[in-house]
């Protein structure tokens, strides 16, 4: 079976971990995880990094900086992960779903304005699978309604928007390390910005925020949010290679278009004139004349060796919002059909050309049968 996703560790990941553990800097204290944040917002182009222990709890870390109020509203697209309205929802927010755009799959920027209202407080773009969402309408709106842009960057390590890094665009971005993203610390996430007021409230709200001039003393509620040692050495080994595994995942995002740009049936993944794509997992979509969804599509893969992951559900479909009340009126056409019809195949930064080869032979294989 060729896996969809295999991380890359070399010596300098069991170097560093192998440091913590002689020193015994085991937890959340000790050199790698500065060290780690700084690279990291230098590297997107921001000033301060606050690592968190996942993506998810970034998320919701950054949505905290807002001190939202009941009913206060963050837009966000539809089509992402459930740890973007989980977020907002945990702050006692109500997220607001838009669609999709069909080409990138990221928020339709054209359908934005429309959402927002009196109660609006932050625009989240999710940049999907690789590729940058349009900023510039985002932040346009974000001027001139006042609201807060909180990127999730959790896909597009290496992604530009407009020549600038994806995580570097809002007044926030978050940021996950889980095993599949193109560098990892195993479990591990980040908040990213330029203010130090909400750098500030991260690193409080993640250390269950202990006040500095008493300790044990509280007049916040916080969480442990905390990355340990262990995971920042891991991470910082990878950054170090960052440039070389941005440029794998290009190099197998292209050579997928390229084996099958004539498939019939098969949307391809874009690349928009002012994007970077960074492929982070090569998805592609079903016509739906082809008479066959995604799931099936799946069967038909693995059948032949060739594992696959579905794409999201949306957010307005997902039964455990229905059940609060949420969400239940809601239809958002393209997110919807690329839901049913999307899947994506081995992405893994230890893919070689024969095993792509194979993929997109199996690929044609049971879409030509
Ligand atoms: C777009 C996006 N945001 C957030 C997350 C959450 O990150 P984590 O799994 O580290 O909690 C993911 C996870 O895969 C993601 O794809």
């Amino acid at each position: 079976m060729i896996p969809v996703n295999e991380p890359l560790l070399g010596d300098k990941e069991f170097q560093y971990v192998g440091e913590c553990l002689k020193t015994g800097w085991i937890s959340s204290a000790g050199k790698f995880i500065g060290e780690f944040e700084k690279r990291w917002a230098e590297y997107c182009g921001m000033k301060y990094g606050v690592a968190v222990s996942n993506g998810t709890v970034a998320l919701e870390a950054a949505v905290g900086c807002l001190a939202l109020e009941p009913g206060d509203e963050v837009i966000m697209p539809t089509f992402t992960i459930i740890s973007c309205a989980l977020a907002v929802i945990y702050n006692y927010g109500k997220p607001v779903l838009v669609d999709s755009d069909p080409q990138t799959w990221t928020i339709d920027v054209s359908q934005i304005e429309a959402k927002i209202t009196p109660r609006t407080r932050a625009i989240m773009p999710v940049h999907i699978y690789g590729h940058p969402c349009n900023m510039e309408p985002i932040q346009e709106l974000a001027g001139k309604y006042d609201l807060v842009v909180i990127e999730d960057a959790a896909e597009a390590h290496g992604a530009e928007y407009k020549g600038r890094k994806c995580g570097g665009l809002g007044d926030m971005s978050c940021f996950s390390f889980y095993a599949n993203k193109i560098i990892t610390t195993g479990e591990g996430g980040m908040v990213l910005t330029n203010s130090d007021k909400f750098a500030e409230k991260v690193r409080s709200l993640r250390n269950l925020c202990f006040r500095k001039d008493r300790r044990f003393y509280h007049t916040e509620l916080g969480h442990n949010f905390r990355l340990t040692n262990i995971q920042a050495a891991i991470g910082l080994a990878q950054l170090e290679r960052i440039d070389e595994l941005v440029q794998k995942k290009r190099w197998i995002g292209q050579a997928y278009n390229e084996g099958l740009k004539n498939v019939p049936g098969l949307a391809l993944p874009v690349e928009e004139s002012w994007a970077k794509n960074v492929y982070w997992m090569y998805g592609v979509v079903l016509e739906e004349n082809t008479g066959t969804d995604a799931e099936e599509f799946a069967r038909r893969l693995r059948e032949q060796g060739v594992d696959t992951r579905p794409f999201f559900l949306g957010i307005h479909e997902q039964p455990a919002f229905h059940k609060m009340g949420l969400f239940k009126d809601e239809y958002y056409p393209v997110a919807e059909r690329i839901a049913r019809q999307g899947l994506y195949l081995p992405s893994g930064l230890t893919l070689t050309e024969k095993l792509m080869n194979s993929v997109t032979t199996t690929v044609r294989n049971v879409l030509e049968r």
